[in-house]
């Protein structure tokens, strides 16, 4: 990305924006829906002059079309109420040749238990969603993950407590500090509680997507389902 502009679209409290920067873009647009964004202003504005942030909504973006060699989306498509035209509001703004890269919710994540088995976690997506406020449900989660993220991790005692104090953990999955796994562990274990809109889709659904669309050079990634492809 070095020399490009890129757009993250989404970029909650930047830590894409953190990975992204260090490859030296031309000038990174980050954008995101909620006020996370002034996280991410908080934290890399002051030292980062390259970097434009602006509290937005994907579907209706006050960015010319064409200007971007990179726009990435992480994690933001599915909880959008239509993800499809999301997705298409996005492409205007690839240049002709830029890359245009997601990733979704997988469908069948995480189930690795027979479906017949009840998992609480559906219980608590309940409360989150119904009953306890957003701001009380960020309090249990920051108060749990860090020693469930342990627990967790134990054989066989582990197999149970990952149903009951349920921890998206990136160990082994991305080389990160035991600071950002607990911190990335809270974020997404958050994110899973409370979305309104959390749509789940097949690799080949997205790769339709793309083709449908005219993107050609399509790449899957290893975590699925992750997306990219080249604009004509
Ligand atoms: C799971 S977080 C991902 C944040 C970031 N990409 C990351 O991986 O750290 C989803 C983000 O999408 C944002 N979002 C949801 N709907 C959006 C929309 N219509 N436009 C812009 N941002 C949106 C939310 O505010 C939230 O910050």
């Amino acid at each position: 990305m070095k020399g490009k502009n890129v757009l993250d679209v989404g970029c909650g409290t930047g830590r894409y924006l953190e990975v992204v920067l260090k490859a030296e873009p031309e000038a990174l647009v980050g954008i995101d829906l909620s006020e996370a964004v002034y996280v991410a202003a908080e934290n890399l504005l002051p030292n980062n002059n390259r970097l434009m942030l602006l509290q937005c909504d994907a579907n209706h973006l006050p960015l010319p079309d064409q200007v971007f060699d990179f726009v990435y989306s992480i994690g933001v498509i599915h909880h959008t109420p239509d993800p499809y035209k999301t997705w298409k509001n996005l492409v205007r703004l690839v240049k002709p040749g830029g890359r245009f890269a997601i990733w979704v919710y997988g469908k069948g994540r995480g189930n690795r238990l027979p479906s017949w088995i009840p998992r609480p976690i559906y219980l608590y997506k309940f409360l989150a969603n119904r009953i306890i406020p957003s701001g009380t449900m960020l309090k249990i989660v920051l108060s749990y993950v860090p020693w469930a993220i342990k627990l967790n991790r134990l054989p066989l005692i582990g197999l149970v407590t990952r149903q009951l104090f349920p921890v998206i953990d990136y160990k082994g999955r991305f080389s990160l500090t035991d600071e950002m796994l607990i911190e990335w562990a809270c974020l997404d274990t958050f994110d899973c509680f409370t979305p309104k809109y959390a749509r789940t889709y097949s690799v080949d659904e997205i790769i339709g997507w793309y083709k449908n669309n005219g993107f050609v050079d399509i790449k899957v990634g290893k975590h699925l389902v992750s997306v990219s492809g080249r604009k004509l």
